[in-house]
């Protein structure tokens, strides 16, 4: 569902500073000729081409680019909201595994870890790369701006001009990667809602011919057709922590280079290997060992504290990695 006139008045405040955050930065893919709407920030990029008619009837599918940092070569995951919040709108993760860019669809009621989207959303594979700093994928995405799952539905209507999505990022890989369907993740580390504003370029009449290049099913190894994706080793992937990724070509106005990291009210630092432990001061009532499974917002809820709570009485608590055997403060005295 489209946010109510009253839920947009209250995001103004917010969506103003993406605005001026976020810019539209136009990008070509050399090898597929695509070319896309993109919105980088410091940990990841995201970009959309729609059909030539997107801007005035709503369309049902878009092709997309998602190219993710990864300090370790083929490690971590990152996701994409379509609807800007996690919760009660698709979503999207991709991670590396074993050379592949696996997805998988899935939503989530509350902040926790999302279950899979039992809706018709459908990806298939364009090209793939993953290099020593970041993973990047191209595919088509059907039926992948209205969604429903259960009592719930919603949509991302492209004659608006824009969407309100939502970005993730994870250093830590899925447990059980190798089965997109059944995997599990921890909490990510940096996360934020980001408005994509379109510019012309987005609507292109070549939009047909680029998506019929999305042959590749790539499934993973539980089962389903496995056929690998056509990886684009020449493209050289956008960058996001470089910000130089998509190189604009018509684009409009912000250069790449001048993007900045995403909303701060939620970004934090992108630096997992200078994770700390956290430090629980000595005005802490009650302590909790950090175990195999656990990710902030389950501590804070099993705690009966908020995940803002939890961070406050733990100053330099990282969520991703979240280093087991941590100890944590859940009370304050
Ligand atoms: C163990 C799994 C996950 C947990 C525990 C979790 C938890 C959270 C929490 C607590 C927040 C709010 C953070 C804050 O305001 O400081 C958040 C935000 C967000 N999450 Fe997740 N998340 C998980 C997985 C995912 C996945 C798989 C996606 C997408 C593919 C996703 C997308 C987002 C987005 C877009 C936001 C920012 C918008 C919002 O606050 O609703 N999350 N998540």
């Amino acid at each position: 569902m489209r946010a109510t006139g009253w839920q947009l008045l209250t995001l103004l405040p917010w969506l103003q500073h993406g605005l001026a955050q976020d810019d539209t930065v136009t990008y070509t893919d050399k090898a597929s000729g695509i070319v896309f709407n993109t919105w980088p920030n410091t940990y990841m990029t995201f970009g959309m081409a729609l059909p030539s008619n997107a801007l005035t009837a709503d369309a049902t599918e878009f092709t997309g680019i998602i190219t993710c940092s990864s300090p370790t070569q083929g490690t971590g995951w990152c996701g994409i909201s379509m609807g800007g919040g996690m919760n009660s709108n698709l979503l999207l993760l991709a991670y590396p595994q074993q050379g592949q860019i696996l997805t998988s669809f899935r939503w989530a009621t509350d902040y926790k870890p999302p279950t899979v989207y039992t809706g018709d959303a459908k990806l298939t594979q364009i090209s793939s790369t993953i290099n020593s700093t970041h993973y990047s994928l191209i595919f088509r995405c059907q039926n992948c701006l209205k969604w429903k799952q259960g009592q719930e539905s919603g949509d991302a209507p492209t004659s608006e001009g824009y969407l309100v999505l939502g970005w993730c990022h994870a250093t830590t890989s899925p447990t059980n990667g190798a089965c997109p369907n059944s995997l599990s993740v921890r909490q990510h580390g940096n996360q934020g809602i980001f408005p994509a504003r379109f510019n012309s370029a987005v609507a292109n009449r070549a939009y047909t011919s680029w998506a019929s290049k999305a042959t590749a099913t790539v499934a993973g190894g539980c089962g389903g057709s496995r056929v690998p994706a056509p990886t684009a080793t020449t493209a050289k992937a956008p960058s996001p922590t470089t910000a130089k990724a998509p190189s604009p070509t018509t684009a409009k106005s912000p250069s790449p280079t001048t993007a900045k990291s995403p909303s701060p009210t939620t970004a934090k630092s992108p630096s997992p290997t200078t994770a700390k432990s956290p430090s629980p001061t000595s005005s802490c009532a009650k302590s909790y060992t950090v175990k195999s499974g656990d990710y902030c917002y389950l501590i804070a809820t099993n705690n009966g504290i908020t995940l803002d709570q939890l961070k406050s009485y733990n100053p330099g608590l990282n969520c991703d990695p979240l280093q087991i055997g941590a100890v944590v403060c859940v009370r304050r005295s």
